[in-house]
């Protein structure tokens, strides 16, 4: 569905993405592993349009996407969660979720049925929805980005370290909500620093040093074989 073909990508002179390849099938949930600056952020920030990659292909279903603006990706089911989360502070949680919903063909009934969808899965937004998106925790913000992108109906989520600087519990809740599109067939696209979450949801992993892909397995061989994860991770 998503595939990347020695993808090369330049912030200006600087060479980052040194010729990336991965995939992600329908319904796939595929990890990102690697250490801070390696190329994750870039990554999928190349997948969304943002950098355009100097040489190599992004394709979605079958269609080359590299440099296509981010809001036609959104329409055709690519959607992005950034590392930033980027809430609107000052818009309520609800207001929030409906920017998600502004687009052609969409009726106010489907609209009241992906929020009650939503809200049925993240109880804690459906108590805030009047409350300003800047009050809410690190981790009901991170909800609430993932809720947004889920108003979308996407086909895949790029996620940019969810789980990053959230209290315990609330890693578990991110944990529940990607199991939740998994069973949904949502695919995703993880990129994490906690590998034992990434290991636990994946079906299978990439793991990148400098640039590249240095090595890609099922979670399951993963979990089964730490020496590599400590050769690319050290943990
Ligand atoms: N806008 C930018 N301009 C120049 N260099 C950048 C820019 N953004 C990132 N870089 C550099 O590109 C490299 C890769 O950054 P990237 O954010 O993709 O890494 P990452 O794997 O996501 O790391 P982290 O785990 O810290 O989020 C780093 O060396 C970083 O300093
Ligand atoms: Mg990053």
């Amino acid at each position: 569905m998503l595939t990347l073909t020695e993808v090369h990508t330049y912030y200006g002179k600087s060479h980052i993405l040194l010729g990336v390849s991965l995939e992600v099938q329908p319904g796939e949930v595929v990890g990102l592993l690697g250490r801070n600056g390696v190329g994750k952020s870039t990554t999928l920030k190349t997948i969304m349009g943002l950098v355009r990659p100097s040489g190599g292909h992004v394709r979605f279903e079958g269609r080359e996407i590299a440099g296509t603006a981010p809001h036609r990706l959104a329409h055709a089911g690519l959607a992005w969660v950034p590392e930033d989360r980027r809430i609107f502070r000052l818009l309520t949680v609800m207001e929030n979720l409906r920017t998600g919903l502004d687009r052609p063909g969409m009726t106010e009934a489907r609209r009241r049925e992906l929020l009650d969808k939503v809200y049925a899965h993240f109880p804690v937004l459906a108590e805030r929805r009047s409350q300003a998106g800047g009050t809410l925790s690190g981790g009901e913000q991170q909800m609430l980005a993932i809720a947004r992108a889920m108003m979308l109906e996407p086909k895949i989520i790029l996620l940019d370290e969810p789980t990053e600087g959230l209290m315990p519990r609330m890693v578990g809740q991110i944990r529940e909500i990607i199991t939740l599109l998994h069973q949904d067939r949502v695919a995703i696209l993880l990129v994490e620093q906690n590998v034992p979450l990434t290991l636990d949801v994946s079906d299978r992993v990439y793991i990148m040093e400098k640039g590249l892909v240095r090595h890609h397995a099922t979670a399951a061989e993963l979990r089964a074989d730490h020496a590599v994860i400590h050769q690319y991770l050290g943990v």
